[in-house]
């Protein structure tokens, strides 16, 4: 298996420590260790995020027609990629459309990019996995560099929603050439998925780090919150927080503690209307729309881009 690693374990550590210590988990640490990535992996295959896999298997039919828009060999270079379940999807669509794909799924969890990786090898494919920090602008153009023009980026399952998605949004069109193309999706705001809350795989999700440290959910509570982002009208987040119910020590280097009523920030999403997720794309980030996607019932959209 071939891994270009732009981000050691130890880097990830050190910076997981920092992140406890100053309450607040970045989204990467939501997919490192082993519990958090059963979770995640649990998740991903729950019927919570069914509407999200209906989506990508009907934008890998797609991936015929959008064929048309891409230089042939492609390189897909997956940002954020998981364990590559939905980049399948559409490099299989990609093929049926007779395009030959090389693939570079770049993640910051070892375990999820092994994952991604050797099912594509097992497929066969011309596989390159990268260890990089998609949040960093520097680590987002060496991921990119890895392959040669022209490519498609992809950033597929909501993932710029764990992110502020108007920063990520400008790197990853910085790091695009004109023959590029980047397919990026978003999940559209509905009030009903403050019921997804209470989901035991939703829960068991948002805390998996802290229980991998020992904290369990009776130590304090979970809160789900959600708020508008007023850069921008449309732009929706849940944000989530555990509340220390009794002072807890957690066993890192230095022993750091969480006072009781103290609270360590979750990771969060973003979610979209229709018209906030074309704003960033286009006017936000410049790149120019030239196919959009929404599945049957509206809560998924996604857009196929070109530099603006
Ligand atoms: C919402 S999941 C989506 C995974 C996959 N694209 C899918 O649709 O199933 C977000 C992915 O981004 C990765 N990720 C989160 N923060 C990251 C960071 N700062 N750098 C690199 N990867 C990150 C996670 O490990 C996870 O695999």
């Amino acid at each position: 298996m071939n891994i270009e690693v732009f981000l050691t374990e130890a880097e990830i550590a050190q910076e997981f420590a920092d992140s406890i210590e100053a309450h607040d988990l970045p989204e990467k640490f939501f997919y490192w260790l082993p519990r958090s990535v059963r979770a995640w992996i649990e998740l991903s295959q729950n019927s919570v995020t069914a509407g999200l896999r209906q989506f990508w298997e009907v934008l890998s039919q797609k991936a015929e027609s959008w064929a048309e828009h891409l230089s042939a060999p492609v390189s897909l270079i997956s940002f954020g990629s998981g364990d590559g379940v939905k980049d399948r999807l559409l490099m299989k669509g990609l093929e049926r459309a007779g395009q030959n794909v090389k693939y570079f799924p770049v993640d910051a969890s070892q375990t999820l990019l092994e994952l991604a990786c050797s099912a594509a090898e097992d497929a066969e494919l011309v596989t390159m996995g990268i260890k990089a920090d998609i949040a960093s602008p520097v680590h987002l153009v060496l991921a990119s560099d890895a392959a040669e023009s022209p490519k498609l980026l992809l950033m597929a399952g909501n993932t710029l929603g764990g992110f502020d998605p108007l920063d990520q949004v400008r790197h990853l069109a910085e790091c695009m050439h004109a023959e590029d193309r980047l397919l990026i999706d978003g999940e559209v705001f509905n009030e009903a998925l403050m019921d997804r809350v209470q989901e035991p795989a939703v829960r068991r999700f948002a805390l998996a780090p802290l229980v991998s440290l020992g904290i369990a959910d009776a130590d304090g509570e979970l809160r789900f919150e959600h708020k508008h982002d007023d850069r921008h009208a449309g732009l929706h987040m849940i944000t989530r927080h555990f509340r220390a119910g009794r002072d807890l020590v957690i066993p890192l280097p230095g022993e750091p503690t969480i006072t009781r009523g103290e609270r360590i920030m979750l990771n969060f999403r973003y979610f979209y209307t229709p018209e906030s997720f074309r704003w960033l794309l286009t006017k936000h980030a410049g790149l120019k729309i030239l196919d959009e996607a929404r599945n049957s019932d509206g809560k998924y959209i996604a857009a196929l881009c070109s530099r603006g």
